[in-house]
Order: C-alpha cells, then structure tokens, then sequence
C-alpha cells in the first residue's frame, strides 16, 4: 500500500490484533450484558447480529478508519458515478445501473445508461409475459413448457441461483432448466425427456464466444433443429439470445428481435439483474423480477448513503477482512438455513473469488495483504452433519455467516422451529464452546476431557430476515456484491477483471486439435501433459 494513511491503519489494526487474538467471546460477552442487543445492525429489511465476532468496539472503530483511509467512500461515490474504475479493461462499473429507477441518470461517455436499461427491461417483460400466458407458440403450434438457459459463469450461476432460490414464486407450468458444462453430459441430461416442439433455449452470454457456451449451443440448436424436421425458420421460435454482442448472436442465427441486449459495463459475475435474468423473469413473472430489482436498490442506497459504522456492506467487508488479514483465516463458510438457498453458496463463489482472487494492485505492484478469502457452503441442517465437526474443534479458524428467516415459504408442522433452533444453537456453539470443566462436571473420564471440550471463540455473523421474497433476495445480492467491493478498495485491487481465467482456455484450444488429430501430434509441452494427451488418446481409442 503506497499511501501513508492506510498504511498507518494497517499498523494500528496489527497490534490491536495482538491483543484480540488472546481475547475470548466470553468474555467480551461478559464484560458487556448488552453485547448481543449492541452489535447489531438492521437496515433495509435485513438484521445483522455481529455479536459473536472476535471485535470490541474499538476494532470497528480501527476497520473503519482502514476503510475511511483507503477511499472506500470516494470509489463508492466513483463506481455510483460510472467512472472508470475497472482499470485493466477500461470500463465503467455499473450493475448499480441495471436497477436505478426510471428517472435516476447515470452517463456512461457522456451518455445516460438509465432509459436503455429500462427500455431492455419492458422488452424481457413482453417477451417474458408471452412465454407465460401461451401465446408465444413453438414451430408446431404448441406453447412453450420448457426454457433451457446456456451459459457458464456469471451467465449460468446467478440465473441457476435465482431460479432456486425463487422456486416457491415460479410458474410451475414451466420447467427451467441450465447446461453450463461443456461436459456432453450436461446437455444429454437437461434435454433427455423433453420435447423439442415446447422447449425454448435461452443463450446467454456476454461474449457470445465463450467455448462452452457456443459449443452447447449448437449442439441445442442441432438437437432442436432435428426434433422438428430439420427446418431452419424453426430457430426463431425456439432460440433466444442474451449477449452484449449483436454481430455473433446474428451470426450464429437468432434473430435479433429474440436478443436481449446488456453492456460492457456489467461484469458477467454481476449481471443476474440484467437480460442475463431472462429465465429467472420468465420464471417468476415481470412484477416479481421488479421487486427483486427493488431489492438491490435498497441494498444499492444503504450502500451509498449509511455512515460506515452502520453500514451492512463495509461492516460484512470489514468483518471478513479482519480475519483473513489479521487472523490467517483462509475461508468464509455460508451457511444459508433455508433450502432454497441452496445454490446461493455456489453463487457467491464466482462473485467473491472472481472479483477478489487477485495477487496485483491496481498499480500492478505485489499486494501487501493476504486478499480474497475462499468462500464456500452449504444449507443448514446438512452440513451440521458432515463439515461442522471441523469448523467447531478442527484447528483452524473459520468465520461463519448464518442466513436465515423468520418465516418459512412451506409451513410444515414444527419443521421451522427446529430449523431456526439450530441456527441458533450453532452460533451459540460455536461462540461459547464448553470448557474441560463443563464436560468433567457432566461426569466425563478423564481421557474423553479433551476430545469432548469445544474452544468455542469460533466468529460468527447472523443475518436474519423476514421472509425469503425476490426483494429480500436482491438485497442479500446487493449485500454480498458490496462487501466485496469494499474489500476490493482496502486491498488496492481490481475487483472487476478476470485475467486469472484466461491461460487456462488458450492452453484448451491449443489442446483440443492435438487430441482430435488423426495421425500422431508432435506434442510440446512438458512430460506431463505430453503423457497424459497420449494415454488419453490411446484409452480413447
Ligand atoms: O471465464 C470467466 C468468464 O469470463 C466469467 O467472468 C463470465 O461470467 C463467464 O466466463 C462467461 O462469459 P460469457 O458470458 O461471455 O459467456
């Protein structure tokens, strides 16, 4: 870090650290009765209890000075602006844009983005309410009952997200269904049962050139195309495109009446509330797509207005950054407690470690901290039965978010009682632990002492909400994309670009002729992939 501001807070937070890493949850919460009521924060619908963080107020009062000297507040105000702060590609940050209201304006070069986003919005919603009602008609004359969305990355994991997490909300007359992989298998499982004459592809992708995508792609429109009698004019009625890019979608032979437009302006990890939300429209109908959008938006002004001391975002920032740079913490565990989350954890990987997996400034100089943490997860109750065991006595530390909600979306005897008791518990555990006294007063041998005592001091947040809705949806998004904005800024990085994924896919296609050549390739890459290319070749055949 070269300025001398957050350098100095770096300092401050390091000896503090000092002191906290010798600090127990107990007693910061018997020091303080009023602990659990005070360090908490609601904002927008959303109640985070950050309690049961190794924190006293004096370390929010140090992250937020960190935070205040790395010019969090200028860079929000930058981003909301629409400056160029995605430095390495040149381009403005803007999902903030894609759910501005109608009269908000934000230039991009001197052009106000707003009226296109909405006019992209009103398009989906015609399209989408024709899917729904049946007057969108197939080749054949009969109405669509399947969407398939093709995409991968940001184009596949935040529809695939939504559409699970909004089950409860969908036309259950139509089934959405998502092939990402360039695994055949992928497509040969989404499409095995259903009928060509009702089934409508979404392509989505920002590019249009993503290997996967493309090829997934044509292979659908082959198997369309097949289905119904090999007659090309059939592609209009059963493609659809979502991309930033015309001149492949009509290359490739959708009609650019089915295209859905975004901009370069929306990184792929950010875009579910764009046209890439297709599907996730479709699904739940235009009104409720809106209410999501409504829900980013409240999230989006909390963000840009709050004082960082009761600001949802920094504080989730802050809170994180303080583990994986002061603590060695190397993962955030996500532990939705509602079933429909269940892909939400999946969701948050490619929005955390996409943005935040970087090793440069923005300078392009070595970066002095530790940055993005590996974040992973899985719903509440299951992974108490598998993985908890080593976040509550394993070795090292893992600072856990809980989600959960007041109501549930299927109300099913005392089902719900005993989901939020463990939520609880588990926090509670985690916090407090048991102490070799507590187990011995219980009656234990001497020799199961140890192997029955829980540290406890384990971090936790605990965010809890009224009900799981498209809006409550949007704001935990919002939350998330904001927080790692925030970490974003203290670390001096690029939170925007991808370069990481790049080397991977040139080497692929360099790759793929070698194993498709009929006669024997002269290989020259190292033993090791030189041996694997040619025993895959011979086993193949
Ligand atoms: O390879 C990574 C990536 O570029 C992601 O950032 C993006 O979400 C994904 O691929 C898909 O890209 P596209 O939407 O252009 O097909």
């Amino acid at each position: 870090m070269s300025n001398a501001k957050p350098a100095a807070a770096w300092k401050a937070l390091e000896s503090h650290a000092a002191t906290m890493s010798k600090t127990h949850l107990r007693q910061l919460f018997a020091e303080d009765r009023k602990r659990g009521e005070r360090m908490a924060v609601e904002a927008v619908g959303l109640y985070l209890d950050y309690s049961k963080n190794r924190v006293t107020d004096e370390t929010l009062r140090l992250l937020v000075k960190l935070a205040e000297d790395s010019g969090v507040r200028d860079r929000i105000d930058a981003m909301f602006r629409g400056e160029k702060i995605n430095v390495t590609e040149k381009r403005a940050v803007l999902h903030v844009a894609l759910r501005a209201p109608k009269d908000a304006k934000i230039l991009v070069d001197g052009k106000d983005v707003v009226p296109e986003v909405h006019s992209v919005l009103d398009r989906m919603a015609a399209f989408s309410n024709r899917i729904r009602s049946g007057e969108w008609k197939g080749h054949t004359g009969k109405r669509i009952r399947n969407i398939v969305n093709i995409g991968i990355g940001g184009s596949d994991l935040g529809p695939v997200m939504a559409y699970e997490a909004l089950k409860h909300y969908t036309d259950r007359s139509l089934d959405c269904r998502f092939v990402s992989n360039i695994d055949g298998t992928d497509f040969a499982e989404a499409v095995r049962d259903l009928d060509p004459a009702e089934t409508l592809f979404i392509v989505s992708s920002k590019t249009f050139t993503t290997l996967e995508t493309m090829t997934n792609a044509r292979t659908a429109r082959a198997w369309s195309l097949a289905g119904l009698g090999g007659d090309e004019s059939s592609v209009a009625k059963h493609f659809a495109a979502v991309s930033t890019n015309a001149a492949e979608v009509t290359k490739f032979g959708i009609d650019v009446a089915n295209m859905f437009g975004f901009w370069d302006w929306v990184g792929g990890r950010y875009s579910m509330d764009s046209a890439i939300g297709l599907s996730t429209m479709i699904a739940i109908g235009p009104e409720r797509f809106r209410e999501m959008l409504s829900g980013f938006r409240q999230m989006d002004e909390h963000f840009r207005t709050a004082p960082f001391t009761s600001n949802l975002p920094v504080l989730m920032g802050l809170l994180s950054l303080w583990y994986n740079d002061f603590f060695g913490a190397q993962t955030v565990a996500v532990l939705p407690y509602e079933q429909y989350l269940k892909r939400f954890p999946a969701y948050l990987q490619q929005l955390t470690m996409e943005s935040n997996g970087k090793h440069v400034t923005l300078e392009g100089t070595p970066v002095e901290h530790e940055t993005g943490p590996i974040y992973w997860g899985e719903p509440g109750t299951n992974g108490q039965h598998s993985f908890y065991q080593l976040i509550h006595q394993g070795t090292r530390l893992i600072p856990c978010d809980f989600i959960a909600f007041a109501k549930p979306l299927n109300v099913v005897g005392r089902h719900h009682d005993m989901l939020l008791a463990n939520v609880f518990a588990q926090t509670e555990a985690l916090a407090f632990g048991k102490t070799p006294e507590q187990v011995k007063a219980e009656g234990t041998p001497d020799w199961l002492v140890p192997h029955r005592v829980f540290e406890g001091n384990r971090p936790s947040n605990t965010i809890l909400a009224e009900r799981l809705t498209p809006e409550t949806l949007g704001k935990l998004v919002a939350l998330y994309e904001h927080a790692v904005f925030t970490q974003g800024v203290i670390w001096n990085i690029d939170s925007f670009d991808q370069w990481g994924v790049e080397l991977g896919k040139v080497l692929a296609q360099r790759i793929i002729p070698e194993l498709e050549s009929s006669s024997e390739p002269a290989l020259e890459h190292d033993s090791s992939t030189n041996t694997l290319i040619r025993r895959y070749r011979a086993q193949r055949s």
